[in-house]
């Protein structure tokens, strides 16, 4: 038998997968055989437990969550401030009852995360009811899920404007200040004492979100309130442009925080976001799979410093990037590991190989 994904990078680090609760079943041989971990794509996220309603107005930015005006009428404001009183924890007992009996470690995603609350409404609560929400959701994921090895705690915690501080200016930062990402951390560590702690964002690579993400992660260091760098990933065939420069630079830098780090979210689109709009190519589909052995060559020779890399899917047909990510490509996409019926991609025939 050919070895698998995971029993090749066994020497390396460990591999995981975001899963979904509805497409589990019909993936669950491929993960078992490949993957050491999985992640919720969304069943942990704050929306998914708490399903309160409150939908987004049409044409907003679904990712800016809180940075338009939008404020509905709260009508249960009980259930806001104690959210237990609306859980719905089917789609994630699913996941984490798989990956229990099968033995997979679960690498928990994520506790806040500023897309993921009820539209406009954290905004209307008081920092202290707000305290209330998030004290009452962690204790619930924590009683849940305290098996998770690894926790992310806000995601996207930092700010990606040229201008600003070095927070994102979220509803947490808002309402609860400038020390709010110490003060959830710490709540996740009292919560959470077993598992590792997670500072997760994206263009981790580029220079000025780095430099940010490394002065973050070393505040939370001091106060003994972090463990792990994550490293989205979420990349494009453009880096084949660019070069690999910058991705050795930054882990580099990463690696002497002395934090561990993880790829979380890693997959390749075969278009360059905004820049280049059309329908995937086999050349471009080509590119995608060189794209991947560059990174992993250089994830092999950092391999002492990153813990796990973890791909953003399974199957190319139920990536987001086929589905929410640029709408050109919607379909042609292959960002992933393993085509429509779940047989090796070149990306994965290439990484298999590679060691
Ligand atoms: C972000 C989030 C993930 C997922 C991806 C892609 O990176 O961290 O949970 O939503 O976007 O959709």
């Amino acid at each position: 038998m050919p070895k698998t994904l995971k029993e090749v990078y066994a020497p390396y680090f460990t591999v995981g997968a975001a899963v979904s609760a509805w497409w589990l079943d019909e993936a669950a041989e491929v993960v078992k055989a490949n993957f050491d971990t999985v992640t919720c794509e969304n069943e942990m996220k704050y929306l998914s437990i708490h399903p309160h309603g409150y939908q987004p107005p049409e044409n907003v930015n679904r990712f800016n969550r809180g940075e338009d005006e939008y404020r509905p009428e709260i009508t249960d404001r009980e259930s806001l401030i104690h959210p237990t009183l609306v859980v719905d924890t089917s789609g994630a007992d699913k996941i984490a009852n798989f990956a229990r009996e099968n033995g997979l470690k679960i690498r928990g995603h994520n506790l806040a995360w500023h897309a993921s609350y009820p539209w406009g409404v954290f905004e209307q609560l008081s920092p202290s009811e707000l305290r209330s929400n998030l004290d009452e959701h962690f204790k619930l994921m924590a009683e849940k899920y305290g098996d998770c090895y690894c926790w992310d705690v806000v995601n996207e915690a930092l700010n990606d404007r040229l201008d600003g501080g070095d927070l994102r200016d979220n509803v947490f930062h808002k309402k609860l200040g400038d020390d709010y990402l110490f003060e959830l951390h710490g709540l996740a560590r009292k919560y959470f004492p077993n598992s590792e702690l997670c500072l997760n964002d994206y263009s981790e690579f580029r220079p000025d979100k780095r430099d940010r993400i490394i002065r973050t992660a070393m505040a939370l260091k001091e106060r003994g309130l972090v463990d792990v760098i994550g490293l989205q990933c979420h990349t494009n065939i453009g880096i084949l442009r660019h070069g690999f420069g910058e991705v050795r630079r930054s882990l580099d830098m990463y690696a002497k925080t002395g934090l561990k780090l993880h790829v979380t979210e890693m997959d390749v689109c075969c278009i360059e976001w905004k820049k280049d709009p059309k329908p995937a190519t086999p050349e471009m589909t080509a590119q995608v799979a060189e794209v991947y052995e560059r990174f992993f060559e250089i994830f092999k020779e950092y391999s002492e410093f990153i813990e796990n890399i973890t791909l953003w899917g399974v199957s190319n047909k139920h990536s987001w990037l086929n589905h929410m990510g640029p709408k050109e490509c919607h379909g042609t996409n292959k960002p992933l590991l393993f085509d429509d019926n779940y047989q090796a991609t070149e990306s994965l025939e290439r990484l298999l190989q590679m060691v």
